[in-house]
């Protein structure tokens, strides 16, 4: 990222989310109204810049994938049961904000770039959105600073099982700092889980995917946010292993389809390019 500045990446992504409820038909798939508002006024150039760089299907499949990712994370803290939400890479994120019914029963803790979080702080308290106590920031670089450390200082409790969500994320950084928060995944309490989403390698991508990222890999070098790693689904298993990380789902673009776009009537549909993973914690 570029030395003092929030993710441009970030703000793309809370523009897709904002957009959804503009764009699409309802039901939204994850349903943002502050996405727009935290980006603020310059949102629309955003989404021209970001709709300027592939052919309007693309443009739609990338924009699912976006809402999918999200609910997929927030679906599985929901069924889960988890008392702690750790967002890593959380960007303009609102879940805290976007779900007050979960106000009480989940703590959550919104790690990112010390830049990003800065800017979004500022936002949020420009626009008067409320603090709590169960809300808290924590500052960090991934490819850099410790963060279990860090977690720790903020008040992450060890002893009780969290759901942590890592989405849109791992594509940045060093290979090491995937392997280290798997690692710190791995010595939370029995049964927390991580839902992460990773660039597939190219041969595993559908053609949609490999046009998209085609696309966007330069744009998003210039923006000083170049992607530095794929992977191969097995690969991405293998590195959970010896984390000491079960596979508790790996689903496909395809399965995604049907779980959250069929009988859309807006055509929206993912394609193969960022894959989601959930990894837990055995219970024994
Ligand atoms: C594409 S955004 C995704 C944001 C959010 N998860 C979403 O889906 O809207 C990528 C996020 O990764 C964060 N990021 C990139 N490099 C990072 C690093 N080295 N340490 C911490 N966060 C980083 C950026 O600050 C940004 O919030």
């Amino acid at each position: 990222m570029n030395a003092g500045q929030a993710s441009r990446s970030a703000m793309s992504a809370a523009v897709a989310r904002g957009t959804h409820r503009l764009w699409d038909k309802p039901p939204w798939i994850v349903d943002d109204p502050f996405a727009l508002i935290l980006v603020g006024p310059g949102w629309e150039e955003f989404a021209t810049a970001s709709r300027a760089l592939v052919s309007p299907e693309i443009f739609r499949r990338g924009h699912a994938g976006v809402q999918i990712r999200s609910r997929y994370a927030e679906d599985r803290l929901l069924e889960g049961g988890y008392g702690q939400y750790v967002i890593l890479g959380a960007g303009l994120d609102a879940f805290a904000w976007r779900r007050p019914d979960l106000r009480g029963s989940v703590r959550v803790f919104e790690v990112d770039h010390p830049a990003t979080q800065a800017w979004k702080r500022e936002r949020a308290a420009t626009l008067g959105l409320p603090a709590s106590d169960e809300h808290v920031f924590v500052p960090v670089d991934f490819d850099t600073e410790d963060l279990g450390l860090r977690l720790e200082t903020a008040g992450f409790d060890w002893s009780r099982p969290a759901l942590f969500s890592w989405v849109g994320t791992t594509m940045y950084l060093e290979a090491d700092a995937i392997t280290d928060t798997l690692g710190i995944v791995a010595r939370c309490a029995r049964g927390s889980e991580i839902v992460l989403s990773y660039n597939l390698a190219w041969e595993f991508m559908d053609e949609s995917g490999r046009a998209f990222l085609t696309a966007i890999t330069p744009a998003a070098a210039d923006q000083g946010e170049p992607i530095k790693n794929s992977f191969a689904p097995a690969e991405m298993e293998a590195l959970a292993a010896r984390a000491g990380l079960a596979v508790a789902a790996h689903p496909t673009a395809g399965e995604f389809d049907i779980r959250y776009c069929a009988g859309r009537t807006d055509g929206l549909r993912p394609f193969a390019l960022e894959r989601l993973v959930s990894l837990r914690r055995p219970t024994t």
